[in-house]
């Protein structure tokens, strides 16, 4: 599988890159602290080297975690970090968990890697506790915005993604059942004093890892073209903007049955 085996290959070098995935699991953890409601069971999806398991579980000293990832190789770099971490090799489109399980699902820059639709989130729901929380980041539409600039020619060759806008994702919530779904975006960029390194760091994340069997070369003239797009001559650096989508939304305490009257709870568990 594409996917698995291109983080597979950026497993040992992902964290000394990873800046923009640490600063949006900042992000996400600033946002969780403001979200009342219990944290006492949490399942990480698409957990990578473990950093948001990590720094969740610091600031919630006694919490259960599960790091949930498709790649092997990802979750072996975690482990190395803590023997005692709840690693589950499996992939975020058929979790292998009962109805149920979790308080708190959450998810930095993975679900993007999916196929996105109401029926993904809908497991995500039905995986949460009443008055669970999904709380969750991805790539949006002007990730990379700077390399938009290149001629036309050029951006075609470029392999890179097309990442959905942040309307879908609330359509997607509110279509599987989730209560008050709340969906924004932030703009990181990030200055690299080299364009080398902005290349590194897209690289050794596996940040341009793409389906596309597009595998057309970029000459020299065109990689010195898309270098001077990147350039930013105020701040003398080379430029990269991640747009980030956040989203959260709460199961209801209470659940609707097949004709769509509100139940309690209390009397699903009795059938
Ligand atoms: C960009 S990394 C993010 C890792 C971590 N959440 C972080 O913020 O550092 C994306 C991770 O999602 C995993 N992944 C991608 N698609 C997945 C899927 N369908 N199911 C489970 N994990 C997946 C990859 O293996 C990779 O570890």
């Amino acid at each position: 599988m594409i996917i698995k085996n291109s983080f597979s290959k950026r497993a040992v070098t992902y964290d000394s890159q990873s800046f923009i995935q640490k600063e949006v699991n900042n992000r996400l953890i600033e946002r969780l602290g403001l979200i009342k409601h219990n944290k006492s069971n949490i399942l990480d999806i698409g957990s990578g080297t473990g950093k948001l398991t990590q720094d969740v579980e610091k600031k919630y000293p006694g919490i259960n975690v599960t790091s949930l990832d498709m790649s092997f190789d990802m979750l072996q770099v975690h482990r190395n970090k803590n023997h005692n971490a709840k690693c589950v090799v499996g992939n975020a489109e058929n979790l292998p968990f009962k109805l149920s399980s979790f308080d708190t699902i959450l998810s930095s820059l993975t679900l993007h890697w999916c196929t996105i639709d109401s029926e993904l989130f809908l497991n995500f729901y039905n995986l949460l506790k009443p008055q669970g929380l999904l709380l969750f980041s991805v790539s949006g539409p002007d990730t990379f915005k700077e390399f938009k600039k290149c001629p036309a020619n050029i951006l075609q060759k470029l392999r890179f993604n097309d990442f959905l806008d942040m309307h879908h994702y609330g359509d997607f919530l509110l279509n599987s059942n989730f209560k008050d779904p709340v969906v924004d975006n932030e703009q990181i960029t990030l200055e690299f004093s080299s364009f080398n390194q902005l290349l590194k760091s897209i690289r050794l994340t596996g940040t341009n890892i793409t389906e596309s069997s597009n595998t057309a070369r970029i000459t020299k003239s065109e990689y010195n073209t898309i270098k001077s797009c990147l350039y930013n001559n105020v701040s003398n650096s080379f430029e990269l903007t991640y747009d980030i989508i956040f989203g959260y939304a709460l199961k209801p305490a209470k659940t609707l049955d097949k004709s769509g009257k509100l139940i309690k709870i209390k009397e699903i568990k009795k059938e």
